[in-house]
């Protein structure tokens, strides 16, 4: 399993230990918004499927650690887009960290990832339509929006690039 250092953040890979982390991020109400908050129990079963995604696919979510902190802020990484064979990408960071760059520096090194180490063919996004950051976010990194989708139960526009629209970016 890979970890990754970029400029502010390093992507490591999950623990048992981030359970109380986890939970700070995934129980607040304002991060979550565009997900749903999380019990301590729906907390510790994701962490588990966030260990294991890893093993069973090569490919998964990251602790976020900023690094002049030390402090996990968030996750950030790859998984299936709601049953399906895409891979999608996807991010939670603490609001405190929010509009410094971090979720696209984080992102951009999880495409990397992605296209580089994986080759991956595509990798897709998405987002409720209201998610405005999350949208910028998107749309920092290079990707494309194609189309409003149903995803999860919930209406979402969905965005993907391709590993040559990748290699092209700017
Ligand atoms: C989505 C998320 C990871 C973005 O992280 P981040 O570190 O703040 O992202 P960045 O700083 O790289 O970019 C955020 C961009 O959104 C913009 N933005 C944020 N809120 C905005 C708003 N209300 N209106 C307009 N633009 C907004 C910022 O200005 C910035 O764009 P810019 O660089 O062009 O100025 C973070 O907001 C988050 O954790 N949200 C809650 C979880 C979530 O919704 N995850 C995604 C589910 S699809």
């Amino acid at each position: 399993m890979p970890e990754i250092e970029t400029a502010r953040l390093r992507l490591r890979y999950f623990t048992l230990d981030d359970l109380d982390n986890l939970f700070r991020l995934y129980s607040d109400t304002e991060v979550m918004k565009y997900l749903s908050p999380r019990s301590r129990e729906q907390t510790e079963a994701s962490l588990r499927k966030h260990i294991q995604h890893w093993q069973a696919h090569n490919l998964g979510m990251w602790a976020v650690v900023h690094k002049q902190s030390g402090k996990m802020i968030g996750r950030c990484g790859l998984g299936f887009l709601d049953n399906t064979p895409e891979v999608e990408l996807g991010y939670v960071l603490d609001k405190s960290y929010w509009n410094m760059g971090l979720g696209t520096e984080a992102s951009i090194a999880t495409l990397d990832y992605g296209f580089v180490t994986l080759k991956l063919e595509r990798i897709v996004a998405i987002a409720r339509p209201e998610n405005i950051a999350s949208r910028r976010v998107i749309e920092k990194v290079g990707m494309k929006y194609q189309k409003l989708a149903h995803y999860y139960g919930v209406d979402v526009v969905y965005y993907a690039i391709s590993q040559s629209e990748w290699e092209m970016r700017e």
